[in-house]
């Protein structure tokens, strides 16, 4: 049976990791031993199997005695152990849903419904580090690997509405904050229907720019306003966030020696654990558009083709009807006025899930095969 460690199985996407994992019966037939930054000897949570108490997540010795390793813990904790533990000499496998390794020669990024055969080919290789990707770039490719498996995409343009659970747990409470913050100001002219709209706008943008208005987290106002700029700057030009798209697909795809372009704007948006993005996609020729969608919905159990109408787009292509589940769905798919190889599409997913820890569950399952 696999020894397999969990670090940061506390945190928001160690918790949906867990919760996956219960839903689906994946703690039986593995021995999960469970490790802990700050409460060393603690009883482990319940996962329907016996569990030793806690142990310290900084201690080589006990993480050498692991088959693997799973940590949601984050980058700074990979920087920590990673090197170290496989200085020891340990050859177990690390799966990590922090960006850290990604782009390292040695690292594997997963999302097997898409990249399969390039996961099994760095097993047979002897591969033993896999990282999740980047959410935006997993739920890009769970909504168009249709078209990336038909080799139809040339280049394409990806400006994404990233959700405050992107930017971590405190994010998404600050987002609250702001919204009741927003709304606060301005209940008394909201209960009278007489109330001057314009009178409520500029108490709201006041409120908004107000000193006391919480933006510890995001620096900026959210709610009611949005932030184009996501992760750190590269020299490019682009933000981190922008850049990982072309970089970690083309890895993913296995494509480092002929990439495809893929570039555009990244924005957080006022959503709370589901992305979203629109697309341009130069296509190498002028496929029919019932064809593009066949192939978009035959390529794995979680997308979903909406029709490109009103009433199907807002009922099922959005974070609300999205968050939660593990469906992607694509829609708004149609051909642009620049001509017949030039399609658009919009799609919707849950950062938390495909975005981050269904990778990772899936990795642990293809390492029991
Ligand atoms: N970097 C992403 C974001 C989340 O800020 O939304 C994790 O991939």
């Amino acid at each position: 049976m696999l020894k397999v460690g969990f670090i940061g199985w506390r945190g928001m996407v160690g918790s949906v990791l867990m919760q996956r994992m219960l839903d689906d019966g994946d703690f039986k037939g593995i021995e999960p031993i469970f490790f802990t930054t700050s409460q060393v000897g603690q009883a482990g949570p319940d996962v329907g199997v016996d569990v030793p108490p806690l142990q310290d997540a900084f201690d080589i010795e006990s993480l050498k005695a692991l088959d693997v390793v799973i940590t949601c813990q984050g980058g700074d904790y990979t920087e920590k152990v990673y090197g170290d533990l496989r200085q020891s000499g340990w050859k177990g496998y690390w799966i990590d849903a922090a960006s850290t390794l990604r782009m390292d020669e040695a690292a594997t990024i997963v999302l097997d419904p898409v990249n399969r055969d390039v996961i099994d080919a760095q097993l047979a290789r002897g591969a033993r580090t896999f990282v999740g990707g980047n959410c935006t770039v997993s739920l890009m490719l769970m909504g168009l690997g249709g078209l990336f498996e038909a080799d139809m995409i040339e280049w394409m343009t990806s400006m994404t509405y990233q959700a405050a659970s992107g930017s971590g747990a405190k994010h998404m409470r600050e987002l609250l904050n702001q919204m009741g913050g927003l709304r606060d100001s301005v209940t008394t002219e909201l209960a009278d229907p007489a109330s001057a709209i314009l009178d409520i706008d500029r108490k709201v943008t006041a409120a908004m720019r107000a000193g006391e208005f919480p933006i510890d987290n995001f620096a900026a106002p959210l709610a009611g306003s949005l932030l184009p700029w996501i992760d750190k700057p590269m020299e490019s030009g682009q933000s981190k966030e922008e850049w990982k798209a072309s970089v970690e697909t083309n890895k993913i795809l296995g494509l480092q020696d002929n990439p495809i372009p893929i570039d555009g704007l990244c924005v957080r948006i006022g959503a709370m654990r589901s992305h979203s993005q629109a697309f341009t996609i130069k296509l190498r020729r002028d496929v029919p558009i019932d064809e593009i969608e066949d192939r978009l919905a035959r390529h794995n159990d979680w997308v979903k083709v909406i029709p490109n109408d009103k009433d199907a787009t807002i009922e099922g292509l959005t974070p609300s009807a999205v968050t939660g589940t593990l469906n992607v769905p694509v829609g708004r798919l149609r051909k642009l006025a620049m001509g017949g190889d030039y399609l658009t599409a919009f799609t919707v997913g849950d950062q938390l899930l495909w975005g981050a820890a269904e990778p990772l569950k899936r990795m642990l399952r293809i390492l029991r095969e």
